[in-house]
């Protein structure tokens, strides 16, 4: 239970029963009981025995102005972020070399500044992902519900549920999210993101032709039905196909592009959709929709809509990825993310010409709340951002 919500359910009961005291006049305080437990989080001040009513109003006015002043904001990330290392942590990596992978870096980094943070959020659904109850109680994009059935089918077909043994072999991993933004056009990073040991892209953003900005390496390219390669010359080889999905439809296209199926009921997408994914099924993933619900609930603080998709309240795939890497990386970097509008006759994307001023006042997404995560991140340093874009 949030710590707010805990306060609430102390502070109620105890109004109602001051009032109850003020207008009979007979119950004294101390018949409810000890002072009630606090959250250390908090320093609510407690009624002591004999407090009238007015006195406890001023209190919890006390009290919410406390909250306000507390060290952590809304979302319950550290108010003051700084790059520097804790102690306890400079111990730890102090005399780690620079370049030299720091195990646990990005999560240590990440509980410093967000205590909630719990690591342990698996990549991708593997067959025991009904385990998972942190999503299985939301329908999609926030969680799995009513799609369970077609989750198993898709599952026993691609029989792979992890990143391959080279990769998941390793003590260390850096990963470097990709972000498809103009930002990364002529800056010559390719040999840099070359050399993150998981190299993610997202949806249709090419890499041939533009290797010496963006790289050549792909791990995994994360897509969802309209956002995906639709020309099957144009994928890849050796990259995971990761699907994440957004809403129910995306699980049957999905099973269609698994079992090689002709695509039928497209009328529910907002776009054209690929028509053929020419990727084995032991290629592709489902990412765990977690890191959809917790971007968007916990890290952004979109509505919550009642767990629904609504107005606002979808965070960007880029943000989804990164929340992802936070939970399965040691260390985390992005690029090309963040759009300049200061410049709108910059490109928008690193691969065509459309303007920045073409981008559109968004239905799903909330750029500037995401972007205020974002730039928590880099900060504090939980995650380096090498075009600066953030
Ligand atoms: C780092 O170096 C300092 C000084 O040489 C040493 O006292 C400390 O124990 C080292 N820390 C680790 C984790 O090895
Ligand atoms: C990148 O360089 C090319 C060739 O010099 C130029 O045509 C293009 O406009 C540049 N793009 C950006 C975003 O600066
Ligand atoms: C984004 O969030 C801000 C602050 O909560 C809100 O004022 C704004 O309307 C939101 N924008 C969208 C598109 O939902």
């Amino acid at each position: 239970m949030k710590s707010s919500h805990k306060l609430l359910f102390v502070l109620c009961p105890m109004l109602v029963l001051g009032f109850i005291y003020y207008s009979s006049g007979k119950l004294h305080l101390h018949v409810w009981g000890q002072k009630p437990q606090i959250d250390s989080e908090s320093t609510l001040i407690v009624p002591t025995k004999g407090q009238s009513t007015t006195e406890l109003e001023v209190d919890v006015a006390l009290t919410v102005g406390q909250i306000v002043g507390s060290v952590y904001d809304k979302q319950g990330f550290l108010l003051k972020l700084d790059g520097k290392l804790s102690a306890e942590l400079a111990y730890k990596y102090g005399n780690l070399s620079e370049g030299v992978c720091k195990p646990g870096y990005a999560a240590a980094k990440m509980t410093a500044i967000y205590p909630k943070f719990m690591k342990p959020a698996p990549m991708f659904l593997d067959r025991n992902f009904k385990r998972l109850a942190k999503v299985s109680s939301y329908l999609p994009p926030f969680g799995f519900k009513t799609q369970e059935t077609i989750i198993d089918i898709i599952l026993t077909a691609t029989k792979n549920y992890g990143l391959g043994q080279d990769v998941d072999g390793l003590i260390c991993k850096r990963c470097i999210i990709v972000g498809n933004g103009g930002i990364l056009a002529n800056k010559s990073l390719g040999s840099r993101i070359d050399d993150y040991d998981i190299v993610v892209r997202l949806n249709e953003a090419p890499v041939t032709g533009f290797g010496k900005d963006v790289g050549t390496k792909t791990t995994m390219r994360i897509t969802y039905p309209e956002g995906a390669i639709q020309k099957p010359e144009r994928y890849e080889k050796d990259s995971l196909f990761v699907f994440s999905a957004f809403k129910p439809l995306d699980f049957k296209w999905l099973r269609q592009m698994v079992f090689r199926e002709k695509l039928r009921g497209t009328e529910g997408f907002w776009k054209s959709v690929a028509r053929y994914v020419p990727k084995e099924p032991t290629e592709m993933r489902i990412l765990n929709p977690y890191f959809i619900q917790e971007a968007a609930f916990q890290f952004i603080g979109l509505p919550l809509n009642n767990g629904l998709m609504g107005k606002g309240n979808i965070p960007t795939l880029g943000t989804v990825a990164i929340t992802m890497a936070l939970h399965n990386c040691d260390e985390v970097a992005v690029a090309g993310f963040g759009y300049d509008m200061n410049t709108p006759h910059a490109p928008l994307h690193y691969y065509e010409t459309v303007k920045m001023s073409a981008i559109k006042e968004s239905w799903t997404h909330n750029i500037s709340k995401e972007k205020e995560f974002l730039r928590k991140l880099v900060k504090a340093n939980v995650i380096t951002d090498l075009t600066n874009g953030i």
